[in-house]
């Protein structure tokens, strides 16, 4: 087994392009700040956290869904297969899969938190020995974080997307999204794609402004790890979380909301908040199974088959890139 993280841009890089996304998307007439820079060391255990509570029923669902469909997954995606997982977290959901398949090639997860890959692949080294691992950090956005896939021969390859990641980009950047897996799998291969579905808005804001208060505390660690990072003095305690269901646009969307009028120093560089102005952090588009088929064959994949749970809450997606 092989398990190397490479391709982790210097900090120095890192910062400059942080630092130009906050000063741009704070500079705007409506704020919005990149959801990927939710997931810094911090936020990643945080989103763990997420993950487990109560009110947060993606992950519960998907996991039952997984475990009950295990079987017929496998015989899906086939024998041989290279497994490639973007936004990989804490690789935790490849574990049962990877164990049920037959002669896997590998895996290749990609995050952009190398803390979060790093702990990850120390696990799957104990707990999958002989599976090969190429992990890369980055974002999987940019084509060159999959660069490395040309240079690992395979009879097969699988993108496997859980988490309902597809949805916080909107429906436009999905597509471009999909056609960026496509690019990097051959005709046949496979999609393995999960989506939370349209429902209740009461059950899908409680998701997301948890009783817990972990959401709030994930959306606020943006605030504070942009202090950390980018010498900046945002006070939290002008900031409240806000979650909330736009039935239109199909989503929830995650705000921070300026509780009075003030200013923020970010880098030296001053920034006005309004009373009640918000800072769109994170949308997660929630799909219908026909709206999400039309998506997939916009973004160069064949719809192959889905499974849903009985109350039709989350739906994972086997397609095959055309
Ligand atoms: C919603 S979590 C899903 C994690 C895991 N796949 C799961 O299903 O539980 C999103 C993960 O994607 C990573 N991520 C988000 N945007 C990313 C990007 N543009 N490039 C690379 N990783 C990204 C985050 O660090 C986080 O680990």
């Amino acid at each position: 087994m092989r398990a190397a993280l490479s391709s982790v841009p210097g900090k120095q890089q890192q910062g400059s392009e942080f630092l130009r996304d906050v000063l741009e998307g704070l500079g705007g007439k409506t704020k919005t700040l990149p959801c990927k820079y939710l997931y810094d060391e911090v936020g990643s255990r945080l989103f763990e956290e997420i993950c487990a509570a109560e009110d947060y029923y993606l992950t519960r669902t998907e996991t039952d869904l997984f475990t009950k469909n295990l079987g017929d997954i496998a015989r899906e995606i086939g024998s041989g297969a290279l497994l490639i997982e973007p936004g990989a977290g804490n690789c935790e959901k490849i574990e049962m899969l990877i164990a049920e398949l037959n002669a896997p090639r590998g895996y290749y997860p990609m995050d952009i938190s190398p803390e979060i890959l790093q702990a990850a692949e120390a696990r799957i080294k104990c707990h999958l020995p002989g599976i090969q691992v190429w992990s890369e950090v980055g974002d999987f956005t940019q084509p060159a974080v999959w660069d490395k896939l040309s240079t690992i021969p395979s009879r097969k390859r699988v993108v496997f997307f859980p988490g309902s990641t597809i949805g916080n980009f909107e429906p436009q950047k999905s597509v471009q999204l999909l056609e960026l897996f496509a690019a990097n799998l051959g005709a046949g291969d496979g999609l393995l794609i999960c989506t939370d579905l349209v429902k209740d808005s009461v059950v899908l804001e409680r998701a997301y402004h948890d009783s817990a208060h972990v959401t709030e505390r994930f959306n606020k660690n943006l605030l504070c790890r942009i202090n950390r990072e980018l010498d900046a003095n945002f006070d939290l305690s002008l900031f409240a979380h806000r979650a909330f269901y736009h039935p239109l646009r199909q989503r929830v969307e995650m705000h921070l909301v300026s509780l009075r009028r003030h200013d923020v120093s970010i880098a030296g560089i001053r920034v006005e908040f309004a009373e009640g102005e918000t800072i769109h952090t994170e949308s997660c588009h929630k799909y219908t199974i026909n709206g999400f088929n039309a998506l997939l064959s916009k973004g160069g994949f064949k719809p192959i088959r889905h499974w849903k749970d009985a109350s039709e809450s989350y739906a994972i997606h086997y397609a095959q890139a055309i």
